[in-house]
C-alpha cells in the first residue's frame, strides 16, 4: 500500500474516532435539525466525508453524495449499507460538479466550506445545480463576529490552514455574495457555528 493511501486511511478512520464524542454530545442533534429542512426527493450532499449525516435523512430520498477524498468516500459507502432510500457516490469537488443545471430539490453541506479551496466557485456551482427555488442547507463553523474572538480565530487559522482547515472563513458572507437567498440563520454555538437555511 502506498504511503499516501495508508495516510488517507488513517485520516478517515481518525476522523470518525475524533468525531465520535463530539457527535454524541453535540452534533447528532444538530445534524438531525439540519436535515429536517430537506425538501423534495432529489438531494445532493457535498463533502459527505464518512457519511455521518446518513442516519438523519428522511426515508425514500434519492441522494447523490459527493466527496473528493477516496478513503472518506470508502467509509461513507460502508456506512450507507442500511440507507433508507437510493444513494449514489461521486468523487468530485464542489467547485466542479458533474451534474446538469436546475436538477436538485435540496443541497446539503455540513462542515465543508472551511476546507473548500475556492468557496465562491463552490457556491456558484451549488446554485447552478439547484433547481429554481431549491433549498440549500449549510451547517458550518465560521469566523465569529466579536472583535477579540475573531482575532483569536485569525491567529489560530495561521496553523489550521496549513492542514486545509480555515477556521476563520466567512462562509455566510461568501454565500450571500454568490447570490444565495437566506431564509434563516440559526446561531448554534455563540456565532461561530451556524445553521444556514437558504434558497436559490
Ligand atoms: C470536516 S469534513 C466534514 C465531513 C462531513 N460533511 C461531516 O459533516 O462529517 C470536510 C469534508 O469536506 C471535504 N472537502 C474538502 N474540500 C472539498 C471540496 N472542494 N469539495 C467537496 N468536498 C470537499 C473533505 O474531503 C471532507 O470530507
Amino acid at each position: 500500500m502506498a504511503l499516501k493511501d495508508f495516510s488517507g486511511k488513517i485520516f478517515a478512520f481518525g476522523y470518525d474516532v475524533f468525531m465520535f464524542p463530539i457527535e454524541k454530545f453535540a452534533l447528532e442533534k444538530l445534524r438531525a435539525k439540519a436535515l429536517s429542512f430537506i425538501e423534495g426527493k432529489r438531494i445532493l450532499e457535498v463533502g459527505v466525508g464518512t457519511g455521518l449525516n446518513f442516519q438523519f435523512y428522511p426515508d425514500g430520498v434519492n441522494v447523490i453524495a459527493v466527496e473528493p477524498k477516496f478513503e472518506m468516500l470508502k467509509r461513507a459507502i460502508k456506512r450507507a449499507k442500511n440507507f433508507n432510500g437510493q444513494i449514489y457516490f461521486v468523487s468530485a469537488r464542489v467547485e466542479f460538479l458533474p451534474f446538469k443545471d436546475d436538477f436538485f430539490d435540496s443541497v446539503l453541506a455540513t462542515f465543508v466550506f472551511c476546507e473548500v479551496e475556492n468557496p465562491a466557485n463552490g457556491f456558484r456551482e451549488l446554485l447552478r445545480v439547484l433547481k429554481p427555488g431549491g433549498r440549500l442547507i449549510l451547517l458550518e463553523h465560521v469566523r465569529p463576529g466579536g472583535k477579540f474572538l475573531s482575532k483569536v480565530f485569525d491567529l489560530v487559522n495561521n496553523f489550521t490552514s496549513i492542514l486545509g482547515e480555515n477556521i476563520n472563513r466567512e462562509t455566510l458572507k461568501i454565500a450571500l455574495e454568490a447570490g444565495v437567498v437566506i431564509e434563516k440563520v440559526i446561531n448554534v454555538y455563540g456565532d461561530f457555528v451556524k445553521l444556514i437555511i437558504a434558497r436559490k
